[in-house]
C-alpha cells in the first residue's frame, strides 16, 4: 500500500524551548490514520530530545543530512549509526539546498542514498528544477536525471524502500507553489519514469510535494492522483498550521 506522508522539514530552526512548544501542540492533535505517516525533521541537534518529548506518540523522527561515511575523521559530520541509534526512521537527502549551498552532487547523494537503504532508514530522495530549468522547458529531463543517478547507484529494485520529494526550487521558501497541474504532471512523470522498469515499484512509490504547501493549498495538491503527501518547510514550524496539512492529508 502506497503511504501517505507529511514531513515537517525544520531547517536550522528552532531551540530546545521552541521545539518542546512546537511538539506540544503536534502532538495533542496529530492525526492516527492508518497509511498516513507523520514525520519531523528537527536540526541534527535536536534529534535526541524531540526523540524523548515525541515519546510513544504517532510522530515519527527524521534527519535532515547525514555522512555516507560509517564513521572517523569527518569533523561536523554524523553517521547513520549515530542516527539509528536515535531512533531516527527517515533522512531527507539531496535537498536543493545541499545541492546548492553544500555542493552536493547526484552521485553524492546517490552515495548518501545507497548508505542511508544499507543503515535500514528510510531517503526521502529531493528532486526538482530551478525557474531557470522550469522556463527553459527542461523540468522533466532534469528530474529524470537526478532520478535515473540514484537508479544507477542502487537499482530500481531498492526504490521500492525510498521516498521521492518532488521540491521546484523556485517554490521554496518564497510563497510561490506549483499549480497542482504543474506539480501533478511532474510526479506522474517521476512515476512513469520508475515503472518502465518496474511497475509494482513505481506503483508503491511514495512521491511528496515540497515547496510552499501550507494550510490553503494542501487540500487541493493532495487531492491530485500521483501526490502522496508533502515536504513543508515553513508552514511545519507552526503547530496549528502542520496540523491542518496533516488533516487535509489524512
Ligand atoms: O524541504 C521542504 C522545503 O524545502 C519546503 O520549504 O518553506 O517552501 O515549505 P517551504
Amino acid at each position: 500500500m502506497r503511504k501517505t506522508i507529511v514531513a515537517g522539514n525544520w531547517k536550522m530552526n528552532g531551540t530546545s524551548e521552541s521545539i518542546r512548544t512546537l511538539l506540544d501542540g503536534i502532538k495533542a492533535g496529530v492525526p492516527v490514520v492508518d497509511g498516513l505517516v507523520i514525520l519531523v525533521c528537527p536540526p541534527a541537534v535536536y534529534l535526541h530530545q524531540v526523540k524523548e518529548l515525541i515519546g510513544d506518540a504517532s510522530v515519527a523522527v527524521g534527519a535532515q543530512n547525514v555522512s555516507a561515511q560509517p564513521k572517523g575523521a569527518f569533523t561536523g559530520e554524523w553517521s547513520l549509526e549515530m542516527l539509528r541509534d536515535l531512533g531516527c526512521e527517515y533522512v531527507i537527502l539531496g535537498h536543493s539546498e545541499r545541492r546548492s549551498l553544500f555542493g552536493e552532487t547526484d552521485a553524492d547523494i546517490a552515495d548518501k542514498v545507497a548508505a542511508t537503504l544499507a543503515a535500514g532508514l528510510i531517503p526521502i530522495l529531493c528532486v526538482g528544477e530551478t525557474l531557470e530549468q522550469r522556463e527553459a522547458g527542461e523540468t522533466l529531463a532534469l528530474v529524470a536525471a537526478q532520478i535515473d543517478a540514484v537508479v544507477q547507484r542502487i537499482g530500481i529494485e531498492c526504490f521500492a524502500s525510498v521516498v521521492i520529494a518532488y521540491e521546484p526550487v523556485w517554490a521554496i521558501g518564497t510563497g510561490l507553489t506549483a499549480t497542482p497541474e504543474q506539480a501533478q504532471e511532474v510526479h506522474a512523470a517521476i512515476r512513469a519514469q520508475l515503472a518502465g522498469s518496474d511497475m509494482q515499484v513505481a506503483d508503491k512509490l511514495s512521491i511528496l510535494y515540497g515547496g510552499s504547501m501550507n494550510a490553503g493549498n494542501a487540500a487541493e495538491l493532495l487531492a491530485q492522483q500521483d501526490i502522496d503527501g508533502g515536504l513543508i518547510g515553513g508552514a511545519s514550524l507552526k503547530a496549528d498550521e502542520f496540523l491542518t496539512i496533516c488533516a487535509a492529508a489524512a
